[in-house]
């Protein structure tokens, strides 16, 4: 019965049984909610001031502008650029939340945490100018705190962030603050795209569209900061074999699933898991606790620590159906509020963590650096009581799990690389993709979409593009459904790829002492992390000494649905990528905002949107703009 909603395994005995039981799915919801507005659809719909709500007439019999006079292409703009603010908003502030707890770790030491990789400490220093001679650790990691910290205060306009300007190439900065794109201010650039879409304010799609792309590289600078600061503090990760689908929920275990994006919080529940197991064992639970990870916060978790991914998006309040998890440990972005009355009906505790992301009828625990500890062993407790209230009668795991190998760092990758050329690592793969070994590099990103069939768009495209022999790496709930599916194993490698990729990844691969090709799929870790694939292209650039754009690198998001991945994309094509997109952008209705994503940003950064809801068809068009790139490179 699930076919037709997900190729989840799992969801085929949970849909069933939630049916059963008259409990609403996402799906149902969904169905719901038809036939969806049409005008919203279009992007043509305007709520900004008090005199609208105002829709513009799609076949032109009607209104042909708000009351306040904006066409279309304004109100489309508008619109956009205010999810880009948002999706920049949410990364920026994850990367806030990292930095000030660095900045007080550096300052005063907080209990629970530490600077755990010096190294990266070092490197990350290094490119940020920041002083190392004769310096401590704690004075180190100050500075480099302050200095992100700085990317939200600076208010020179002629001085781009600092994580900006010195993470991407030097060409690269220089034509984005030629076109006056450079962010100087992540929360200056947020606010500036909320103040230039009030009404009455900028009147002029393409300036909006710019404003907008701003905003959206400000959501670059937020990423990336978040994820080096986080590397620093709990490790960069290595590859590390896990599982991942809700088979890896154990019934003789407290099952403790950590939901969100920001491993604060996460990274403690999982060291006071390992302190409290004997208690879960006291409790019953033969197996003890088992910590498993849903969405992004289960992506940095199962990265670091290996810790399996229990599902993606679209699955989290499905999961619940197990009747198996104890508690639900949210913190920010992505957590479906349906949590609270799914969990409802189980014995589930749903706990929220912070301050500005509560949810009606959940308990909330209060998170805090400086109580982590207490917060965290408060949590354990609790779920290990939730536990003893399990009905076991309940109790539904879908024996589905596959392995997934994951754990691919910026770090990891040059390192396995290096295992094949120690003095050049980046030459094996630079040389792979000249010889067209590898004919180019494809980062899925995003989401999962009730509009499209859960993960099916991510697998159709990701083989399409590995039998043509394009290397792929993955992040956030894309990189959840290829691991779900299969695709972080050795023998999905020989399964799936071209002959030639596959001989690149058996090179590497056994150089690194895996005894076999590296996986198909290269796990990058969570949203934020889409800036260590940001990362890697950068170095490939500035060892060409080519531009961004002249790569062979494309990216793709099939089944995006939030804010973030508005943002995500939209910087994808600032840096020069052409950029998939599996769900039809909310734009449609103004035809020069459509020109201007897809074909004019084309000559403004080398990157455009590719809007394409047929993964076949998308996959084609993703390949053909491979080639052309590997041509203009003459390659
Ligand atoms: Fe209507 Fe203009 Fe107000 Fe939007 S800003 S609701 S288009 S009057
Ligand atoms: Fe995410």
């Amino acid at each position: 019965m699930t076919q037709n909603f997900s190729i989840d395994k799992s969801m085929d005995i949970l849909v069933p049984l939630a049916k059963k039981e008259c409990i609403e799915t996402p799906w149902d919801r969904y169905e719901k909610m038809q036939p969806q507005c049409g005008f919203g659809e279009l992007g043509v719909c305007c709520r900004i001031c008090w005199k609208g709500p105002c829709r513009i007439d799609p076949f032109g019999k009607g209104a042909d502008r708000g009351i306040c006079g904006a066409t279309a292409e304004v109100i489309v703009a508008r619109n956009l650029i205010r999810m880009q603010a948002a999706g920049a908003a949410s990364h920026s502030e994850h990367g806030r939340h990292i930095a000030l707890a660095m900045e007080h770790l550096s300052k005063h030491g907080l209990e629970a945490y530490s600077i755990k990789d010096e190294t990266k400490l070092m490197a990350v220093a290094s490119t940020l100018g920041v002083e190392t001679e004769g310096r401590s650790t704690q004075e180190i990691a100050h500075d480099v705190a302050q200095t992100s910290l700085n990317d939200y205060m600076n208010q020179d306009n002629s001085k781009g962030c600092s994580w900006f300007t010195k993470t991407l190439p030097a060409k690269r900065v220089q034509k984005l603050k030629e076109l006056g794109v450079m962010p100087h201010n992540i929360d200056a650039t947020i606010s500036n795209i909320m103040a230039r879409s009030h009404v009455g304010c900028d009147s002029d799609h393409v300036n909006l569209l710019l404003g907008g792309i701003r905003g959206a590289l400000a959501d670059y600078t937020g990423m990336v900061l978040a994820t080096e600061l986080s590397d620093i503090m709990f490790g960069t990760p290595q590859p590390v074999i896990t599982k991942a689908n809700l088979g890896v929920l154990k019934e003789n275990a407290v099952n403790i699933a950590l939901h969100g994006h920001n491993p604060l919080l996460s990274e403690v529940v999982c060291d006071m898991a390992i302190k409290l197991n004997e208690e879960a064992i006291a409790a019953g639970a033969t197996e003890g606790i088992n910590v498993v990870g849903v969405c992004c916060t289960g992506n940095e978790v199962m990265l670091r620590r290996g810790i399996p991914l229990a599902t993606n998006y679209l699955s989290q309040d499905i999961a619940i159906m197990t009747g198996a998890i104890d508690s639900m440990v949210v913190d920010v972005q992505c957590i479906m509020p349906s949590i609270a009355s799914v969990g409802a009906c189980f014995h589930t505790e749903i706990i929220t963590t912070m301050p500005d992301n509560k949810i009606t009828g959940t308990r909330h625990i209060e998170f805090s650096e400086e109580e982590a500890l207490e917060k965290a062993t408060e949590i354990v407790r609790l779920s290990i009581e939730a536990y003893k209230r399990r009905d076991p009668e309940r109790v539904n795991i879908p024996q589905v799990k596959e392995t997934a190998i994951v754990g691919f760092s910026k770090e990891a990758i040059v390192s396995a690389l290096a295992a094949v050329n120690p003095e050049e690592p980046l030459k094996p793969l630079i040389d792979a993709i000249v010889s067209g070994d590898i004919k180019g590099v494809a980062l899925f990103a995003g989401c999962n979409n009730v509009r499209v069939k859960q993960d099916n768009a991510y697998m159709t495209v990701v083989k399409e593009l590995l039998a043509q022999n394009v290397l792929v790496l993955a992040t956030g709930c894309g990189a959840g459904a290829f691991a779900k599916n299969g695709m972080m194993t050795q023998e999905a490698s020989k399964e799936f790829c071209g002959e030639s990729l596959l001989k690149i990844l058996t090179l590497v691969g056994e150089a690194a002492g895996l005894e076999g090709p590296l996986p198909p799929v290269l796990h990058m870790g969570s949203c934020v992390d889409n800036s260590r694939a940001a990362l890697v292209a950068s170095a490939l650039a500035e060892a060409l000494d080519v531009d961004l754009s002249d790569l062979p690198i494309v990216a793709s998001a099939p089944e995006l649905m939030s804010e973030k991945a508005v943002a995500i994309g939209s910087w994808a094509v600032a840096l020069g990528f052409p950029t998939h997109v599996g769900v039809m952008p909310q734009i449609t209705g103004a035809p020069g905002v459509v020109k201007v994503l897809t074909e004019d940003a084309k000559e403004l950064f080398g990157g455009y949107f590719i809007p394409e809801e047929a993964p076949v068809e998308a996959a084609n068009k993703l390949y053909q703009a491979i080639l052309e790139k590997r041509q203009r490179l003459g390659i």
